[in-house]
């Protein structure tokens, strides 16, 4: 895969791009990252990527030319057409089965925004818009880096271990279930007996009941897109049935 990356700074990127599974799997070519100085595809001396809204207001807006001219110069490199991706807290929230469709793109443009947003004009390059959650950041650099991580880690021959990104939260629409290493007793705290019963059908029982559980408690909004079974449904039934005698588990 192939990421451009257009941004008024580029060199905030150096470290999470080097670092851990992002620079393993950049060093192995799984994934190309090329992140580009937006101020490269300006023609002033002051070299300006933003201007003063129309009909007045706070902050300063995008212009839409650099933006234009370097998404359609990044395109120009290659025969593959890229998916171009804005990131905008008004975008649609970026989730694991996004990050799943993205990852199977050839080539992806990230365009990150500063300032108080796009030129309307200039988000009509992009195939999608994307916010990493409900409040605001000073600009899309730390977004796009959260995408390519969330992107990369999926690719085939990244994790070494490829059930890890199969298991894990949000992959079946539920939040992983609780995980322990040794030692067996701390502090007080003992890991569950199930899982150091070396029976692999309840403990696998047990974390599917621990993950519905988990989400019902955190993320009840997530089960309507899992599929749950009846005894299952019985179990979240029971967590928010007033008349229960089930203890509602504390977060
Ligand atoms: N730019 C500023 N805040 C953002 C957010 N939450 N998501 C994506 N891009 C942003």
């Amino acid at each position: 895969m192939r990421i451009d990356v257009v941004t008024i700074f580029p060199e905030m990127f150096g470290e999470v791009l080097d670092t851990s599974i992002i620079g393993i799997a950049r060093e192995r070519g799984l994934v190309t990252v090329n992140c580009h100085d937006l101020r490269d595809w300006t023609h002033d001396r002051h070299r300006t990527t933003d201007d003063e809204p129309y009909g007045g207001g706070p902050g300063m807006v995008m212009k839409p030319e650099p933006l234009f001219e370097a998404v359609d110069a990044l395109q120009a490199q290659d025969d593959e057409p890229a998916t171009v991706v804005f990131f905008t807290p008004a975008g649609t929230p970026l989730n694991q089965a996004i990050a799943e469709q993205l990852s199977s793109r050839e080539r992806l443009i990230m365009v990150c925004g500063r300032y108080e947003g796009f030129d309307e004009r200039a988000l009509s390059l992009a195939d999608l818009q994307l916010s990493i959650g409900d409040y605001v950041l000073t600009g899309g650099e730390l977004p796009a880096m959260v995408t390519i991580d969330a992107i990369t880690r999926l690719l085939p021959g990244v994790l070494g271990d490829a059930a890890s990104s199969e298991d894990e939260s949000f992959s079946d629409g539920l939040l992983e279930y609780p995980q322990y290493t040794r030692p067996a007793e701390f502090r007080g705290m003992d890991v569950p007996e199930v899982l150091r019963s070396g029976d692999h059908g309840r403990i696998a029982a047990w974390r599917r009941e621990q993950a519905v559980t988990r989400t019902a408690i955190v993320r009840p909004e997530l089960l309507a897109h899992a599929t749950l079974s009846d005894s299952e449904k019985a179990i979240v039934d029971g967590l928010f049935d007033a008349d229960s005698e089930q203890e509602v588990p504390q977060r």
